[in-house]
């Protein structure tokens, strides 16, 4: 009997560096679940437009984000690995789901008000509309799981009622309902300057994240200047609860060397956080190091990445056309 795998999708944007939030919360998962899912993996250049991006620099941070996520263990020839413009269907897509979504559900959406703050009259139309293409992105596939950080929920929340609508407006059955793949220890990931902010590409301080550029010596470093609390670590993570710094340092730990948060507390019970710190940078050293040296190497292999994008688009096209043939036939768009 031949196994049927079921098919993911997940995307990146790429704008500035990749941090050690997408690989905890992304790649590193994606790495863990390519082998029983057929994967599909996104450098989605669409999305990255919907705030201003020079460019050189976006050619740039393209091939950093694909070579990134090969240096982390995806396997191209296992999985699928292009930047989104390389298939027109997802804008073609995304236009059809503009149509399905509708104002309020959109003005629901957190990252959007986050993102465009107090100035949403200067925001572009696109930011606004971002989800609705994040559901084109997978639904172009039919991906039934989409493993993300937490901050995407309400993204794939949308992805689902836009299945939905879109089946119930036409009478089809046609899109699956997207489930989340929410995984790992460190499920979001905060800012190591304050424990309230997620770490984030756009932070200004430098501190306050740890890049997949940056050295070993810069990442030790980083660790080492993380925010705590003067309070020994505790036996259990339930107990540090109000301690968000200490915390996402615990889920870091745990997350690096694959345990348990539990675990951790329990083998750092009644210690300060020197010791700690100490053992947190070699880890990290250690799991990061081969990594951001690995992407550095195959970033200036620019035609061995692009060639990967170029096939992984070709593949991605065409797994893509038949289902959107299939869409255009049920909304009703003439093919002659
Ligand atoms: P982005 O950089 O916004 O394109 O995010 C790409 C992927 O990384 C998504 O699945 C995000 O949920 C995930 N991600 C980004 N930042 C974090 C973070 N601080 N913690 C956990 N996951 C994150
Ligand atoms: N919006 C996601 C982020 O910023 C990136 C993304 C775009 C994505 N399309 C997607 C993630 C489809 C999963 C599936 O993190």
């Amino acid at each position: 009997m031949t196994e049927f795998k079921q098919r993911i999708f997940s995307g990146v944007q790429p704008t500035g560096n990749l941090t050690l939030g997408n690989y905890l919360g992304a790649i590193r998962n994606w790495v863990a679940l390519q082998k029983k899912y057929e994967s599909i993996f996104c450098v989605v250049d669409l999305h990255a437009i919907t705030v201003w991006q020079d460019p050189a620099a976006l050619r740039d941070a393209t091939r950093e984000v694909a070579a990134g996520m090969i240096a982390s263990g995806i396997d191209p020839k296992e999985c699928i690995i292009f930047n989104q413009s390389q298939v027109p269907g997802h804008a073609e897509l995304a236009w059809i789901f503009n149509c399905v979504a509708r104002m309020g559900w959109l003005n629901r959406m957190t990252q959007f008000k986050d993102k465009a703050g107090k100035n949403k009259e200067r925001a572009s139309v696109g930011l606004y509309v971002y989800p609705d293409l994040m559901a084109a992105d997978i639904l172009l596939y039919k991906a039934t799981h989409v493993p993300v950080g937490e901050d995407q929920k309400q993204h794939l929340e949308l992805a689902r009622d836009i299945a939905q609508k879109f089946n119930s407006d036409y009478g089809v059955d046609f899109f699956p309902v997207v489930e989340p793949l929410i995984l790992g220890e460190a499920k979001r990931v905060m800012s190591l300057r304050d424990g309230n902010a997620k770490m984030s590409k756009s932070d200004p301080s430098e501190n306050s994240r740890i890049n997949l550029t940056d050295s070993r010596d810069t990442i030790a470093k980083k660790i080492r200047k993380a925010r705590t609390d003067s309070a020994a670590i505790a036996g259990t993570i339930e107990e540090m609860a109000d301690r968000p710094e200490a915390r996402n340092l615990i889920n870091i730990f745990a997350a690096l060397s694959d345990q348990t948060a539990g675990d951790i507390c329990a083998a750092y019970d009644g210690q300060g956080f020197a010791a700690f710190k100490n053992d947190l940078a070699e880890l990290s050293v250690s799991v990061l190091g081969p990594i951001t040296e690995e992407m550095k190497r195959l970033t200036d292999e620019k035609t061995y990445i692009d060639q990967i994008l170029k096939t992984g688009s070709e593949k991605a096209r065409a797994l893509s056309a038949p289902i959107l043939k299939e869409v255009h036939n049920i909304v009703g768009f003439l093919q002659s």
